[in-house]
Parts: structure tokens; C-alpha cells; sequence
């Protein structure tokens, strides 16, 4: 392993590309990655990167939107069958209903969603940025899709009236990671901080200590004073704390709350994408057009620092 990991890092540098990793990648992956990060900061550094080449290891739509944000640059897939079921499942024509029978409510996207989507959305966020930005619209009643957990977290945060688009979205890993699973976990350590991502059913929440997106999950452990802590997202945060904080523990829901989708990009496969140079990214152009616009717009009102703001 330790091979290919070096053989990676070489056909990086010979081709001049970058490597992106999400916080859910195998370990082996995010070693080998340039930054690993969730799904705001990777778009970010897909954004300011000087790098052509980019070779992302995430699921269906962080690859696209690495790409339709970065017209001029190659963006690689190591695996396109990796997909995220959530975003699957809002699309178009389910958009159209809500906005036809909801005409005063802006339409809110998460980033878990695709293009078309995206480009019919007022505006896109993360769960590290969904609550902040639904917070500062001039409207009580938001439409927000796809998954209900997080549409639900973002009304219990706000205090406004957030309508799931569809009404039955969620996240099969994170529906998944229920509060009888972290109530046995706490069991056996009783003074351990609970940490969840805003995708846990609610009742899951209510017993988080912390509630935020993979990332924001991973700094609290180095921010809170406290040396034990229940991971509420997928084991790939597990790893990535332990490694970035030795001297803490972090113990998983279980040994399954894994997106299997994101463990199907292996180091084999992000040698193979380097050296072929597959797979690419297509987007089509008018409405990536369209998505930007409604990126710009979310990240101008988030303050969030692009290479567009800062032209
Ligand atoms: P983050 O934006 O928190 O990295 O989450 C992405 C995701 O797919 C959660 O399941
Ligand atoms: Fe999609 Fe859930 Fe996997 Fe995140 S953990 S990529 S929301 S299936």
C-alpha cells in the first residue's frame, strides 16, 4: 500500500494534479490526498486551486460540482459509480411541484442534490452552512431539499417554517444512526461527549453535546475539553480524528455506519484515474452557468471568501 501511496504522489506531481479527499474516503485515501475536508471546503479548494487537474475523491455530486465550478479545469472521477442515493432523490419535477404550490417560499438546496436542481434552487448550502443562511432570508417559510432531517434541523435552529422537498428524503447511512445506537455506545462510556451531523433523525440530536457538518464534527473534538467522544456521522471521521488528535478517543455508532458509496474509491483506482487520466467530469455549460450564479449568490450572502468574491 505504502507503494502505491508513493507511486500516487509522484504521477500527482509529474501531471500537476491535485487530490481532494472527503472526510469519509478509506484512510488510505485521505493520506494520500492534498486536502481532505467536507463538502464546503473542498469546493472551496477545488476553487482556488492553481492545479488543471483535479482527481476528487467523493461521491457524484461533490464531483460535479468540483466541475461545474471550475469550467477551466479537468475534473477526474476515480469511481463514477460512487453516488450519493440521497441526492437521487430530488429532482426536477418534484422542484417544479413545490415551487407551483409554494410560490412565496425561496427554495433552498442542499448541496447533496445535482445540477438541474442546483440551477432551479435560490440558493445551495451545506450542513455547515444551511441554518446560517436560512436565517438570514426575508421569509418565514422555506422550502429546503432533499432530506428531511436536515430541513427539520434547519426549522428547529431558525425557528421558521422549513417544508422538506420531498417530504421523505434522508440519508441512508445517517437515518441509520439512531438514539437507542448512541444511548449503547454511551453506555459503555458514560462520560463521553456525543458529536452528530445535522443528517441524524432528531431524536439523535437531542442527545448531541455538538450538532455539524464533518468537518465543524472534527474540530470540536480538538475545541471541547473532554477526552472521550461519539462519533454521529460516518467512521470516516473517526479516523481522521484519531489521527489529528492522538491523545483523544474517538469511538464510532457502530461498525457499520459506513456510506458504502464512499468506500468504493480505492487507492488502485486514484492511481488508475492519474495515469489514464478518467474518469472526466462533462457538464453542460448553460447550466452550470445557471448553478454558479446561484453558488455566488449563496456565498455572497454566507461571507464566504471565493476566488469570485475576490476579483
Ligand atoms: P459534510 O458537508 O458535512 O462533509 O457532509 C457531506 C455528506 O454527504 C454527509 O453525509
Ligand atoms: Fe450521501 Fe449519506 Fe453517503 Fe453522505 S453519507 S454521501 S448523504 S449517502
Amino acid at each position: 500500500m505504502e507503494d502505491l501511496s508513493r507511486r500516487i504522489r509522484e504521477k500527482a506531481r509529474e501531471t500537476g494534479a491535485v487530490i481532494l479527499a472527503h472526510n469519509y474516503q478509506r484512510p488510505e485515501v485521505q493520506d494520500v490526498a492534498d486536502f481532505v475536508g467536507d463538502s464546503l471546503e473542498l469546493s472551496i479548494k477545488a476553487m482556488e486551486t492553481d492545479a488543471k487537474t483535479i482527481v476528487f475523491a467523493g461521491v457524484d455530486f461533490m464531483v460535479e460540482q468540483a466541475a461545474f465550478l471550475n469550467p477551466g479545469k479537468k475534473v477526474l472521477t476515480p469511481e463514477p459509480g460512487s453516488i450519493c442515493p440521497m441526492a437521487w432523490q430530488l429532482d426536477p419535477p418534484v422542484v417544479e411541484e413545490y415551487r407551483r404550490k409554494n410560490p412565496d417560499a425561496p427554495l433552498v438546496v442542499y448541496v447533496n442534490s445535482f445540477i438541474e436542481v442546483k440551477s432551479m434552487a435560490d440558493y445551495v448550502v451545506t450542513s455547515s452552512s444551511a441554518s446560517k443562511l436560512v436565517s438570514k432570508l426575508d421569509s418565514e417559510k422555506i422550502l429546503f431539499g432533499p432530506d428531511r432531517n436536515l430541513a427539520s434541523y434547519v426549522a428547529e435552529t431558525t425557528g421558521k417554517e422549513v417544508i422538506a422537498v420531498p417530504l421523505n428524503s434522508y440519508c441512508p447511512v445517517h437515518v441509520n444512526i439512531t438514539a437507542d445506537k448512541i444511548l449503547a455506545v454511551k453506555r459503555g462510556v458514560p462520560d463521553a461527549k456525543v458529536l452528530a451531523h445535522p443528517e441524524c433523525p432528531p431524536e439523535t440530536r437531542r442527545l448531541a453535546d455538538f450538532i455539524g457538518s464533518t468537518s465543524q464534527i472534527i474540530r470540536a473534538v480538538g475545541e471541547i475539553n473532554a477526552k472521550r467522544f461519539i462519533i454521529g456521522t460516518e467512521n470516516g471521521v473517526v479516523y481522521r480524528i484519531s489521527k489529528l488528535y492522538p491523545d483523544k478517543e474517538a469511538y464510532p455508532v457502530g461498525e457499520d455506519t459506513v456510506c458504502p458509496n464512499m468506500k468504493k474509491i480505492t487507492l488502485e483506482k486514484v492511481y488508475r484515474s492519474l495515469i489514464s487520466g478518467e474518469t472526466v467530469v462533462k457538464i453542460d455549460e448553460k447550466l452550470a452557468e445557471k448553478a454558479r450564479r446561484v453558488l455566488e449568490r449563496s456565498f455572497a450572502l454566507l461571507g464566504v471568501e471565493t476566488p469570485w468574491s475576490r476579483k
